[in-house]
């Protein structure tokens, strides 16, 4: 291999890393709370399988937010209800806990808009 070979393997190698970097920075992330309070059962990614997922699996099934055809349909309103008031309120399970004591709204909005986010097929805003 030559050495002008190896530089345009080099330089190609990093091209591809910078622009990884570059475009994950603009995938949406989850906020800090999010990870914290949330990702346990939602995932990390909010495909509902985060850690405590499996163990609940039996009583209730924890939603999946990239499911865009269920959550595309869902309000920006019910969602934050569920989330201030937790399920029981809007006939869900109890064990999507009340959050309105530990969210302020500017917070719960930012977690509403990663949720959205992560949704197949994309969320248009109605
Ligand atoms: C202990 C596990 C658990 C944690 C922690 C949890 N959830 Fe949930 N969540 C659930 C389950 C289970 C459901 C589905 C309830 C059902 O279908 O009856 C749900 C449903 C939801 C829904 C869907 C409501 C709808 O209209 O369908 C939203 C939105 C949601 N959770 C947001 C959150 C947010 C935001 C957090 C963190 C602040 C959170 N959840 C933390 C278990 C959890």
């Amino acid at each position: 291999m030559t050495r002008r070979n190896v530089r345009a393997i080099v330089s190609t190698g990093l091209a591809v890393i910078c622009l990884g970097v570059w475009t994950s920075a603009w995938a949406a992330a989850p906020s800090e709370k999010y990870k914290t309070l949330c990702a346990s059962c939602h995932g990390d990614s909010g495909n509902g399988q985060g850690p405590a997922a499996e163990a609940l699996k039996a009583v209730a099934k924890v939603r999946d937010f990239t499911d865009g055809k269920y959550m595309n349909a869902r309000t920006d309103a019910q969602l934050t209800k569920v989330i201030k008031e937790g399920g029981m309120t809007s006939g869900f399970s109890p064990l999507m806990a009340a959050f309105g004591s530990q969210l302020s709204d500017k917070e719960i909005k930012e977690i509403l808009g990663f949720i959205r986010s992560v949704a197949v097929p994309k969320y248009q805003k109605k």
